[in-house]
């Protein structure tokens, strides 16, 4: 649990360059201290994470950007004011002394002060121990879905790893990442602060440019994605395209916020509202992956801008999932 002799204990794993599992409120991370090598290196070797790939950094409070941020614009202090702590990553211009495997070789470095309070707590003590903050992606091994639950991280990495456990993550999903490091503000990586709030809080457009992106792992196409066959159908086409499934002799299981399916369709119930799905999204895809099904259906989430973050981490479960050629049609 997150208790104060958890947090405490992590602190000491911490100091010692080990890896520290803890909740966000986006989902949990894999903790190591960001300007110790050997830990850094830790997270990329649990993870399996390709070397090259940026980590972002998880600092307690704004005043901590200093340490890690150069020529930080106006935007960006636009951004914490509005949306920190909360689901939102700046790009920000790296001071000098960032480590390479922090950023990946880039000239930028990623920074997030999560409102959890475990995040909080473990990163204020971090700073009081001279660590100025965690590189922490998400716990889970690459490719693999991301973890909103203490369970769903210890499935990932087993009894060893020091894990707080925070509860349910409330977002679900992976942080909002804007690019401010050039003069065209970019949203990277779309999450459940959504472009509206960003570009009214710039009182500018967002640049949609996809020229020279840098490397972000989560815009790779297979990404966050479960074993089992996905597929996303439209609403209407649901109940038919599942019973076309099944009558080929195919175990399907749905994700769905449709009621009326039919009873022998095994079916995960989901909110009808953006946020409250978005918090229950990875749970479902580990839960409907449990069950070894031939093919999880999805019933595609409305074209609305409130969904779009939710649509983006489908569409990539979808690409990523499973083995097709072992399960027609
Ligand atoms: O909500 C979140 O952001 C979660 C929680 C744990 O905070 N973290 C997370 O980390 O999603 P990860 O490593 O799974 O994804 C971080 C993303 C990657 O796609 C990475 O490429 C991108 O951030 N990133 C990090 N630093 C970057 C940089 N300097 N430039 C561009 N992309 C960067
Ligand atoms: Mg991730």
């Amino acid at each position: 649990m997150g208790t104060a002799a958890n947090i405490a204990a992590a602190v000491r794993e911490l100091q010692a360059g080990e890896v520290v599992g803890f909740p966000t409120e986006t989902v949990y991370g894999l903790g190591a201290d960001a300007t110790n090598p050997a830990a850094v290196a830790n997270i990329f070797a649990l993870k399996g994470r390709p070397p090259d790939h940026p980590l972002i950094v998880h600092i307690a409070n704004a005043q901590a950007l200093a340490y890690w941020a150069v020529d930080v614009p106006d935007n960006a202090y636009r951004l914490i004011e509005g949306f920190w702590p909360g689901p939102l990553t700046l790009i920000l211009k790296r001071a000098p002394h960032v480590l390479e495997a922090i950023t990946g070789g880039q000239q930028t470095v990623g920074l997030r002060c999560p409102a959890h309070p475990v995040a909080t707590v473990l990163l204020e003590a971090c700073g009081l121990v001279g660590i100025p903050g965690l590189a922490a992606p998400s716990a889970n091994r690459f490719g693999h879905v991301s973890p909103t639950t203490a369970a769903h991280v210890r499935a990932e990495f087993g009894p060893a790893l020091t894990l707080l456990d925070g509860g349910a993550c409330t977002v679900g999903i992976e942080s909002t990442i804007v690019d401010l490091s050039t003069d065209r503000p970019r949203i990277l990586r779309p999450g459940m602060l959504g472009e509206a709030a960003i570009a009214a809080a710039l009182q500018t457009n967002l640049s949609t440019a996809a020229d020279n992106l840098p490397r972000v792992s989560g815009s790779l196409a297979a990404h966050y994605a479960p074993r089992t066959p996905l597929e996303m159908v439209a609403p209407e086409e649901l109940s038919s395209r599942i019973q076309e499934l099944i009558a080929s002799g195919l175990r399907v299981v749905a994700i769905s916020r449709t009621e009326s399916l039919p009873a022998n369709v095994l079916t995960i119930p989901m909110p009808a509202a953006a946020a409250a799905y978005a918090q229950r999204l990875y749970a479902s895809l580990r839960d409907a992956d449990s069950i070894e099904a031939d093919r999880i259906v999805v019933e595609a989430p409305p074209q609305d801008i409130a969904w779009r973050a939710i649509d983006d981490r489908l569409q990539r479960a979808a690409v990523g999932s499973g083995d097709w050629e072992s399960t027609a049609p």
